[in-house]
């Protein structure tokens, strides 16, 4: 529909560019129907490695789930989508670079932010929110020009990349609604999950997940089988109320069986090998690093000062946790790692260690003293008479 604008109505010459970041889609099939269409050349590239590699894991060590639940599974792969867009756009001599977002969605943001950054002399154009069409005016026109829209696309509108999947609009507009079934793919319903709980382990080298139950994976390989344990056992639904960069706010739904495993695995060891301080204090960086992810600053340079500091947080970040999944639920039942801070012998309080017990009543002498001294003073002025107002 795009590529029709395109030629149609700016006379350009186009060339399309598909990026997997393992949404799953029929490569060959997008490539020949591009050429249908007449475009000048296609391209088509996997860049699932390094989206797994190079945006997935820096989100893993940053914890990074938007508001709470989500875990950026579409907004991590667009900066990748528009840095290889740009790529041959530069090698192909373009001179303009067009998206096929709408004007009311967070893409659109995301793309404008990093193709305008990459590519400053390119011309961006997004014909679908200049259209300002719906999404069933949209579908009726792709009919009148015969190109093909796929059943489920008719009913949801879907995205998805190795770390997620994304399902959108008909029957879940009603946010007071639950998801009808069909709207999941990737996770089995917690009815239907195996009666028997499942546990696998994750290990950790440097904040990045290495291994799965003790055999070593490449970055892509391990989450696409943390995706499958996930999945079979229905671990990884979201349902929840996002607010959209544009200020909408929308329901969302979502099924990340991986990430919702592995970003829960990392955040407990995490707990276990840092110091309190690095803890709390790492929860604000990540805060502004999942922020960015989301609001289309990939490319701000503060997201790369943040990397510097959430990469060193990380070089203890190493060990292993063990999950349990069961109908739909995830516990982490068990860690551990070479670094641990966590002593058993001094948090017990049968042995006599070096943890010294008579110094905790002056540690707290001092640790409450402004606050004792505040609660004094309060209650003695709430025992004065009170002054007669004149
Ligand atoms: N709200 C999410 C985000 O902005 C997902 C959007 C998914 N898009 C879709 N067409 N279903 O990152």
């Amino acid at each position: 529909m795009l590529i029709k604008y395109l030629q149609e109505k700016l006379n350009a010459q186009v060339i399309t560019v598909t990026v997997d970041v393992g949404q799953g889609e029929d490569l060959k099939a997008a490539g020949e129907k591009a050429k249908k269409l007449g475009v000048l050349k296609h391209f088509s590239i996997d860049a699932k490695d390094e989206f797994a590699k190079d945006y997935i894991f820096p989100a893993i060590k940053a914890n990074a789930l938007y508001e709470g639940k989500y875990p950026l599974s579409t907004s991590l792969s667009r900066p990748l989508i528009a840095k290889k867009m740009v790529e041959i756009a530069e090698k192909e001599g373009a001179n303009g670079l067009a998206h096929g977002c709408t004007g009311r969605g967070n893409d659109q943001v995301r793309f404008d932010i990093t193709l305008g950054s990459l590519a400053p002399e390119m011309k961006i154009i997004a014909p679908v929110r200049e259209w300002g069409l719906t999404r069933d005016e949209e579908i009726a026109y792709a009919k009148t020009k015969g190109i093909p829209v796929s059943d489920s696309a008719k009913k949801y509108s879907i995205d998805a990349s190795v770390w997620g999947r994304a399902i959108e609009c008909g029957l879940l507009e009603d946010a007071s609604q639950a998801p009808p079934e069909d709207a999941y793919e990737w996770t089995t319903s917690p009815e239907k999950a195996p009666n028997t709980p499942e546990i696998v382990t994750i290990t950790f080298e440097a904040g990045v997940p290495v291994a799965v139950n003790g055999k070593a994976m490449v970055p892509l390989a391990l989450i696409e089988e943390v995706n499958k344990i996930a999945g079979r056992n229905g671990v990884g639904r979201i349902d929840h109320i996002e607010d959209r960069i544009v200020g909408l706010k929308s329901r969302e739904v979502y099924e990340c069986p991986a990430a919702t495993v592995i970003l829960e695995a990392h955040k407990d060891l995490e707990k276990m090998v840092m110091t309190r301080h690095e803890v709390l204090f790492k929860q604000q960086i990540d805060a502004q690093w999942v922020f960015l992810a989301y609001a289309g600053l990939w490319v701000d340079p503060l997201k790369d000062d943040l990397d510097a500091f959430i990469n060193k947080s990380q070089e203890n970040v190493t060990g292993e946790v063990k999950l349990k999944l069961y109908k739909g639920s995830l516990q982490v039942i068990g860690r551990s790692s070479p670094n641990s801070l966590y002593d058993k012998n001094l948090a017990n309080y049968n042995i006599k260690t070096s943890f010294n017990q008579s110094y905790s009543k002056g540690f707290i002498e001092l640790w409450g003293l402004q606050t004792r001294m505040y609660n004094t003073l309060k209650k003695a002025s709430s025992k004065k008479p009170k002054a007669k107002k004149a």
